[in-house]
């Protein structure tokens, strides 16, 4: 490990273990998902808080999640929303959307937060044929690939006001890849660049160093 990674685990030790420490739940719903077999890139503790706070500072009432795998930072947001608040989350995954039902049931939120299964391109224009009531917070972290479908149809499915989050827009750096046959990178760069030249979007990245190494958030406000 770089002595970089080393100094980054130190920090976020510290910061965690302060400041998002681990419940029970939690700390279950990472022991299930890893026993499941479901890959470890879940959000860290110290950014399932930050989703948190984002949703709670949003006063928000509805989310739409898109990625779920083993439901961590489903039960960060779900926590945020009051009792009759609403939460969807898209899993291509049946098997990882299997482990996550059973993990938001842990976390008290099965009758707030609703994880389907299916490609989410598939899920979004079926979601927007039931004409639901605005999200309030969206957060992307499925393939990134299709991210900038993703942020077109968060603004279809938000209002003036809501929030769009994007997880992993650095991927170590390689997101300046301009010239890439990476999907992965090809498609945040164009949700990136959506969100620039979107007149309904206000947005910004920041780059973020932590157990999970160098990576970052886009944030978009619906401001139209
Ligand atoms: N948000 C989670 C991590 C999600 S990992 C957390 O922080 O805890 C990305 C997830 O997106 C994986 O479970 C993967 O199966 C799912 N995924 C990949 N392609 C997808 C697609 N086309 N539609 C919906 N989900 C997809
Ligand atoms: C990967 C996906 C994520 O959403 C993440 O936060 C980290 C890694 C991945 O596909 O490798
Ligand atoms: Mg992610």
């Amino acid at each position: 490990m770089s002595t970089a990674q080393q100094l980054w685990d130190d920090v976020d030790a510290y910061f965690t273990t302060l400041l998002s420490p681990a419940d029970e739940v939690l700390a279950a719903a990472l022991r299930d998902s890893d026993a499941a077999g479901l890959p470890p890139i879940n959000v860290a503790p110290n950014q399932g808080k930050l989703l948190q706070l984002l949703a709670q500072i949003q006063g928000a009432r509805r989310i739409l999640e898109i990625g779920t795998l083993g439901g961590y930072s489903t039960i960060w947001l779900g926590r945020a929303l009051p009792a009759d608040g609403r939460l969807i989350t898209l899993e291509y995954s049946a098997k990882h959307a299997e482990v996550a039902r059973h993990n938001l049931a842990r976390a008290g939120l099965d009758r707030i937060a609703e994880v389907r299964v299916g490609p989410a391109l598939e899920s979004l224009p079926k979601l927007a044929e039931e004409h639901p009531d605005p999200f309030d917070l969206v957060f992307i972290d499925a393939d990134k690939a299709n991210n900038g479908h993703y942020v077109e149809w968060a603004v279809k499915l938000t209002r003036p006001g809501s929030l769009i989050v994007l997880d992993n827009v650095v991927r170590s750096g390689r997101i300046t890849e301009a010239d890439s046959d990476d999907p992965s990178l090809q498609g945040t760069r164009a949700a990136l660049e959506l969100i620039a030249g979107h007149p309904k979007l206000s947005g910004t990245a920041v780059q973020t160093v932590g157990t999970k190494g160098h990576d970052g958030f886009a944030l978009a406000r619906v401001v139209a």
